[in-house]
């Protein structure tokens, strides 16, 4: 994509934000570090760094959905760090919030997992987790869908959360809760001290429905983008993200030319061009952009003049 040549400056994207009705955010960790929830790459303080050598070579391997089948006790003795805890959104969620009341939002993309965009008051129908969120959680062996507050004192216990339905059928047929022997090649021999010989059935291990590398994303997330916003959003703002996950990386290439694409962040990008970046802490950032449009941005996190 080419970069629109008229917008430029911070007065250009008031403008922007003035005249476009049907916008597109698309956000990321980046809104919600000012509440004291880390992102996943900022050096140092990203929650990748401080994973990294705990179980994985990087942290992205924390999310990764084989990693997890193959053992769930490394992502619970991390979750904790992620799982918000806290009934507070940031100024920037709630910038989220005035663009919608006052009908200008027509979708935010967010890839966070905290779902602290329903707390602010978004919309379900303007919203899309495209990673998931800590709202569900599910079963990885019967697919049982439980409140995520339900594996919550797992998380925060670091502890395996295991699927409560699964463990009432299995207390309902005692015999299948017996070792079974499994078929052996080598079966005349004694195995009674070989565990391998024995299948011990056990309750699914719970799983927050967040998206891991390796899993679909919601579908709601590519009807949305393809059958309506890719031909009908007028204004694309990309808030507090690294935009180094497909396919939400691939989002704002896959817009008409004409839409205007602004970026507000901590860090440039150079794989996406932008019309205007606006680089800087992004609850500031925003109240600055409202503040110059005549809008009030109200929130206890912002200093009062
Ligand atoms: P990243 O950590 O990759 O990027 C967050 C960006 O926000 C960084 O470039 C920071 O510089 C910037 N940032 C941090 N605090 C900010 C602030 N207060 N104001 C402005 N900018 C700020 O996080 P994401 O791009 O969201 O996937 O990561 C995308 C996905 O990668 C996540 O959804 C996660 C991860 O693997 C899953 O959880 C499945």
């Amino acid at each position: 994509r080419q970069k629109l040549t008229q917008y430029n400056t911070i007065d250009d994207a008031v403008d922007l934000l003035r005249k476009s009705h049907n916008i597109m955010v698309i956000t990321g960790a980046g809104i919600s570090t000012s509440l004291g929830i880390p992102d996943f790459r900022s050096k140092g303080t990203g929650f990748y760094d401080k994973v990294r050598g705990l179980g994985y070579e990087t942290g992205e391997e924390v999310f990764d959905i084989d990693n997890f089948d193959g053992n769930p006790n490394i992502f619970y003795n991390l979750a904790g760090d992620i799982l918000p805890d806290q009934q507070r959104f940031s100024p920037t969620h709630g910038f989220l919030r005035l663009l919608q009341d006052k009908s200008r939002l027509q979708t935010n993309y967010t890839q966070n997992i905290d779902n602290l965009e329903r707390l602010a008051g978004i919309d379900e129908e303007r919203l899309i987790q495209c990673h998931g969120s800590f709202a569900t959680a599910s079963c990885r062996k019967c697919h049982n869908e439980v409140p995520g507050e339900d594996i919550f004192g797992d998380i925060r216990a670091k502890r395996v959360a295991r699927c409560k339905l699964c463990a009432e059928n299995l207390a309902k047929q005692p015999m299948k809760k017996q070792k079974a022997f499994k078929l052996r090649k080598n079966d005349w021999e004694d195995s009674s001290d070989d565990d391998s010989a024995y299948d011990v059935p056990e309750a699914g291990v719970m799983k927050p429905d967040i998206t891991f590398f390796g899993e679909q994303l919601p579908n709601n997330f590519f009807e949305r983008f393809t059958d309506r916003d890719a031909k009908t959003v007028d204004l694309v703002v990309v808030i507090g993200t690294s935009l180094k996950v497909a396919p939400v990386s691939e989002m704002p290439n896959h817009l008409p030319h004409n839409v205007p694409h602004i970026f507000i962040s901590r860090e440039p990008i150079k794989h996406v061009t932008f019309d205007i970046q606006l680089l800087g802490d992004c609850d500031h950032v925003v109240y600055e952009l409202c503040r110059r449009a005549g809008w009030a941005l109200k929130h206890e996190m912002i200093p009062p003049n």
